[in-house]
């Protein structure tokens, strides 16, 4: 597997409790350079538009009022297999479902408030990070 670059989002449940730091020595631990960082707050049509796919889901209202609710940070990683990496790193959505040692295992409140979103596949990858990155926030 060649390297890869993956998109991040440290969610403001966790930036609210000063988890940032703690959640990307989970990364760095497990082999995923942290590339290109930055805390944002994304306005209401930001996050609807980023959750799209979402859009007819039970939850979507709220998971977008939550995504906005505190600064987030964006983050592009980068490694070996990094999209399978950082979805293993990071544990299932619900943490009642995470694998002991995973970000949402010891972070995370509930599966809405679950501490880290992560690309799920190459294309989503490419989407997400230049959604929320420039060509010239990306160095090589
Ligand atoms: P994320 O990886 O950011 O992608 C979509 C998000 O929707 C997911 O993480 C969860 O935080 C959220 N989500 C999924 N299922 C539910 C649910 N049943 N209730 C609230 N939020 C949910």
């Amino acid at each position: 597997m060649a390297i890869q670059r993956t998109f991040s989002i440290i969610k403001p449940d966790a930036t609210k409790r000063n988890l940032t730091g703690a959640i990307a020595a989970k990364f760095e631990v497990a082999g995923l350079r942290i590339v290109a960082s930055k805390r944002i707050q994304m306005t209401l049509a930001q996050a609807e538009t980023f959750y799209g796919v979402h859009s007819e889901r039970p939850f979507f209202g709220e998971l977008c009022e939550f995504m906005i609710s505190e600064p987030i940070v964006v983050q592009v990683l980068e490694g070996e297999d990094a999209i399978a990496k950082n979805r293993e790193v990071m544990g299932a959505t619900n943490p009642a479902d995470a694998d002991e040692g995973t970000i949402r295992k010891e972070f995370a409140l509930s599966i809405g408030e679950n501490s880290v979103h992560g690309s799920d596949a190459p294309e989503t990858a490419a989407e997400e990070i230049a959604f929320f990155f420039s060509g010239l926030e990306l160095v090589g």
